[in-house]
């Protein structure tokens, strides 16, 4: 008999809606539902944003669990199987833990890119964002809602360095992101970075 790994099954069967705890099977419902969760979420994690706000994996586990639990048992949990987008592998789940600790040292290291208040630095700014939001899109911990989870993510880090939210204009809807993060996964980070430099713009 032929192997198959372990798959995502989180959805109702032939369907692309997560199973969720309010039992909904309407596409459109559930996705105004997870439109408002994220708005509430955005506010949640700005308002609570201190000088203090350490941009770690608790942190980024702690946003996908707000962002989701009210629909999702799995909010918050990394991933326990493998999962694949078109031709792209994601990290193996039996190595998340250990990859995911790699890049969070590194922000670590980087003191979680909390030094570029100074606008001078933006393009260095921008070119570090790339950088772990590409290791984290490669990484892609949590079984769905990890482009989201990540964005917000950043968000955070550009608020707390008084920068607006980054504005992805349309490359959310033409596939510009999706084709930077096929690109991540050949390290290659220029398209990202393209994006996340344009997006930038301090808060006034
Ligand atoms: N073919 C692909 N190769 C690499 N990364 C991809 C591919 N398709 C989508 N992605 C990345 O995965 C993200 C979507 O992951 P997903 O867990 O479904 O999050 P969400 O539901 O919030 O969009 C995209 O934002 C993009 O960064
Ligand atoms: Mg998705």
């Amino acid at each position: 008999m032929k192997y198959y790994p372990p798959s995502n099954h989180i959805y109702y069967e032939n369907s692309d809606i997560p199973i969720n705890k309010l039992n909904i099977h309407d596409s459109q419902l559930i996705h105004e539902l997870e439109r408002e969760l994220l708005l509430k979420s955005y506010e949640y994690f700005h308002t609570n944003l201190t000088e203090g706000t350490c941009f770690d994996q608790n942190y980024l586990q702690t946003i996908h669990k707000h962002l989701f639990e009210t629909l999702y048992a799995w909010a918050g949990e990394y991933r326990a199987v493998n999962i694949s987008k078109g031709t792209s592998m994601f990290c193996p789940y039996m190595n998340l833990d250990g990859f995911s600790e790699d890049i969070f040292k590194q922000l670590e290291s980087e003191n979680y890119l909390r030094d570029y208040e100074d606008e001078s630095t933006k393009e260095k700014f921008a070119k570090r964002l790339a950088y772990y939001m590409c290791e984290l899109i490669v990484l892609h911990p949590f079984s769905e809602g990890n482009g989201r989870s990540l964005r917000l993510f950043f968000d955070m880090i550009v608020t707390y360095n008084g920068y607006e939210y980054i504005d992805y204009a349309d490359t959310l809807n033409d596939d510009a992101f999706i084709t930077a993060s096929i690109d991540c996964m050949q390290t290659d980070c220029s398209k990202m970075e393209l994006i996340i430099l344009t997006g930038l713009s301090k808060s006034h």
